[in-house]
């Protein structure tokens, strides 16, 4: 008989055979993931008298809507000024160029395409909502405009989700010096202006205090996009812009202003402590109870609370600022709660109910960061209202269908006295199934945890686990947050990008050229 291989052998051949074949599985999924993404099936156009749905926003609240209706139910219209989706959770990596912007943008035209049943999309931003007429007026706000470029389109059912715009508070100079950080363009406009003040900074004969001005980085807010964006930015200097441009080493660097005692005050106590102490390893200064109040081309006016409570202000020369201090209301949005009574004492945003109709409204629902249903505005609320209305919308639908077949039934009923005892039964069959399928379950939000990078290849997360909490922060943290994101980017192709982005700046660094 052969002699019996050592076990450690075995082990070994066991892990390369499952390592093997876990390479076959992922190679045969990726493959199908790029082939159904260039092979969508043949469409249909759904039946013209069924009800018109109208979905503003192509955000995650809309996206995940869409992607979970059965749009052969309805007339499905998109109505949104974004022609596609944008994965936000990796925006602040887009601004050094970690990850480049097209990486984390997924066509709605791809995503509408991919329904068995024909999705309308309209790339316009929604005016007006008007619940009386159930019209939305809409207008073409693109560079380019036909003869057609403003006009209405009706509603049976209308569903908001526009997210929100940036908040300022009405605090002067904020709108016309600062940039933010929501869309691509805001990425891509913080890209370019961090290395127009690099090689600003370095022009002959360019005095000490504006070279100091010009590298002053300041960002304003310590939520998650304020912490997330400077730990980026301080990264981008240390691994690539002092290594090109080493002059500039002890000069640059990055303020983060807070107006609450700490940063990210949703996290756990010891993940802020962490947080705080990584910045200043990392030489990111934090200002906490400080209240930014006025802000000109060049400086910053903070007023700074004191442990004694005394209160002085700060006038900061800056090079780059980045405002990040939460959402505002849509102009869209506050229009459509000044005409509905039950909306009056609504601050941020359509008030909901539990199945996310708006309150003092009919046939109208909202998701995401434009509606106030009691959570914070992130998208992990938004894709699970968008998916849940998915699932209230495709029951609406089938119980009319079988209301409709109840009725029919009940007719022959009438219709054929000699064969009542088979109708009958089909009629309470129907009936049964009908409770089944009314009986649905408000929205329950399921909160699967917080995530934010902290720069330095670490990250912090609070997350949800087997009915229980853990926080965690550091390096491992780091390799989860990027597997959970690169899982829960829109596509294989996302995926893809984004992987090769990531190995790129690792291997070549990140690109310092102004665009
Ligand atoms: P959005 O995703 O903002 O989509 C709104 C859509 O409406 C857009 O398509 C917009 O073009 C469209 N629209 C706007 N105005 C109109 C109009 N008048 N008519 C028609 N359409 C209109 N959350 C997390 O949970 N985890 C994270 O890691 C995370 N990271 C983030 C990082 C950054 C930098 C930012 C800014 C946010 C982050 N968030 C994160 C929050 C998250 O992005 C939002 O909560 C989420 O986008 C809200 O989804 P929404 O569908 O309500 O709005
Ligand atoms: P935010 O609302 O979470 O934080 C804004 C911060 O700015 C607040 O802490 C506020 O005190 C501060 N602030 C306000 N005015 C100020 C002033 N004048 N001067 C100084 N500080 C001031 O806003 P953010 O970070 O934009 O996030 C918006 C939403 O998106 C949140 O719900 C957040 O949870 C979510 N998000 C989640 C991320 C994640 O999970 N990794 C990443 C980014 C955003």
């Amino acid at each position: 008989a052969p002699a019996k291989k050592p076990r450690r052998f075995r082990y070994f051949t066991y892990l390369w055979r499952l390592t093997y074949l876990s390479a076959i599985g992922g190679t045969a999924y990726l493959a199908y993931g790029v082939w159904d993404l260039r092979h969508p099936e043949e469409q249909f156009e759904p039946d013209p008298s069924k009800k018109n749905l109208v979905i503003l926003g192509t955000g995650w609240g809309a996206v995940s809507l869409i992607k979970k209706l059965d749009t052969e139910n309805y007339n499905v219209i998109v109505i949104s000024p974004r022609n596609y989706f944008l994965f936000t959770p990796l925006l602040p990596s887009c601004t050094t160029g970690t990850v480049e912007h097209r990486s984390i943008m997924e066509p709605i035209r791809s995503i509408t395409r991919h329904k068995q049943a024909a999705v309308k999309y309209y790339e316009a931003e929604a005016t007006k909502i008007d619940p009386e007429r159930k019209v939305i007026m809409m207008d073409d706000n693109s560079d380019v405009k036909g003869t057609a470029n403003k006009t209405e389109v009706p509603y049976d059912m209308l569903v908001v989700s526009v997210g929100a715009e940036n908040a300022t508070f009405g605090i002067p100079g904020v709108k016309e010096h600062s940039c933010f950080l929501k869309e691509i363009g805001d990425a891509q406009q913080i890209r370019k202006k961090i290395m127009d003040c690099v090689e600003t900074a370095t022009f002959k004969g360019q005095s000490p205090e504006e070279v100091e001005r010009l590298l002053h980085m300041v960002v304003v807010g310590g939520g998650p996009t304020g912490v997330e964006f400077a730990g980026e930015l301080q990264d981008f200097f240390d691994q690539d812009i002092k290594k090109w441009i080493p002059e500039i080493s002890d000069k640059f660097k990055v303020t983060l202003i807070e107006a609450l005692p700490n940063v990210l005050p949703m996290f756990s106590k010891q993940l802020i402590d962490y947080t705080e102490s990584t910045f200043k390893e990392e030489k990111i200064t934090i200002m906490t109870k400080t209240a930014v109040k006025k802000v000109t081309d060049k400086t910053v006016e903070a007023e700074a609370t004191g442990p004694d409570g005394k209160k002085t202000v700060e006038v900061m020369p800056y090079g780059l600022l980045v405002w990040a201090t939460g959402n505002a209301v849509r102009p869209v949005v506050k229009d459509l709660m000044s005409q509905i009574p039950a909306q009056k004492d609504s601050r941020r945003g359509l008030a909901v109910n539990e199945y996310l109709v708006v309150q003092g409204t009919k046939d109208i629902w909202a998701t995401g960061d434009c509606a106030v249903a009691g959570y914070a505005p992130t998208a992990q609320v938004a894709s699970q209202e968008g998916a849940f209305l998915a699932r209230l919308f495709n029951t609406m639908a089938k119980s009319e269908a079988i209301e409709s077949q109840i009725h029919e039934l009940s007719s022959t009923l009438n219709l054929k006295p000699g064969n009542p005892g088979e109708i009958a039964t089909a009629i309470e069959a129907h009936e049964k199934q009908l409770r089944r399928i009314k009986d649905i379950k408000p929205f329950h939000y399921t909160h699967q945890g917080s995530m934010a990078y902290i720069g330095s290849e670490r990250a912090v997360a609070d997350v949800s686990w087997l009915n229980g909490n853990f926080a965690t922060g550091g390096g491992l943290t780091y390799l989860f947050w990027r597997s959970a994101y690169l899982s829960m980017c829109f596509s294989t192709r996302n995926r893809v990008l984004v992987v090769v982005d990531w190995l790129k700046s690792k291997a070549f660094g990140r690109d310092v050229s102004r665009e």
